[in-house]
């Protein structure tokens, strides 16, 4: 059977890496999170504890070995041979990457590591821009999106599950904020692209919404 690119593109906190990870599982398909290269690329900044700049980041962005170690149920991230799995996850990340990924240099770096690791198919790629510009041509192009109340409720029930202290209302805040800065910044902002399904999964579980894509990809 041909070895299919599928692309999910959507907001943050639409459940994209979950879904993504599970279809790459049903597959037997490489998982590649690119949102993770670009929160790999802020940490690198943000330990560097030098001032931001388009030049000091693009640098980072071009020096950065970035690598996935799939385990059941875990996707390590390794930055220049050293564990961020759980680092860049941290708030301070989450904070800054979208100025960081905002930036061309760190964006023309990043499409080209991820053309190289997807180039022989059998990917599920997360992220932003996916369908528009990294893999224009993917078989398979999903936009997956949920109400901001909705992907707010459930990034809270995750951090309450960890035991941390947050409010609903910032979060809401918070993915919003993302949201706009995704989605108006000048280069490879979040969009649906052209040929993408359109999937609102506000209302879906992820079961449902894992067995509609794998039967896009059935029919691709
Ligand atoms: O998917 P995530 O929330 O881990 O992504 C973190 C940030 O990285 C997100 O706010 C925007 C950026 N990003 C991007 O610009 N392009 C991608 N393909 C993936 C993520």
């Amino acid at each position: 059977m041909k070895k299919l690119t599928i692309a999910i593109d959507g907001p943050a906190g639409a459940g994209k890496s979950t879904i993504a990870k599970k279809v790459a599982e049903a597959l037997n398909y490489v998982y590649l999170d690119t949102g993770a290269m670009y929160r790999a690329v802020t940490l690198m900044f943000l330990q560097s504890k030098k001032t931001f700049s388009p030049e000091l980041v693009t640098k980072l962005a071009e020096e950065a070995k970035i690598s996935f170690q799939r385990e059941p149920g875990l996707n390590r991230v390794f930055l220049n041979g050293e564990e961020v799995t759980e680092a860049i996850r941290s708030l301070d990340v989450t904070h800054e990457v979208s100025a960081v990924s905002a930036v061309k240099g760190v964006r023309e770096a990043m499409v080209k590591a991820q053309r190289e690791l997807g180039k022989d198919g059998g990917v599920v790629l997360d992220g932003r821009d996916i369908g528009t510009v990294v893999f224009p041509l993917a078989d398979v192009k999903i936009f997956l999106t949920a109400s901001v109340e909705e992907r707010a409720r459930r990034r809270f029930l995750e951090l309450k599950a960890k035991g941390m202290a947050v409010r609903q209302e910032d979060l809401a805040k918070d993915i919003a904020l993302r949201d706009k800065l995704d989605s108006e910044r000048e280069i490879a902002p979040l969009k649906c692209a052209e040929n993408a399904h359109y999937l609102d999964s506000s209302q879906m579980d992820i079961p449902t919404v894992v067995k509609t894509i794998l039967k896009l990809c059935k029919e691709a």
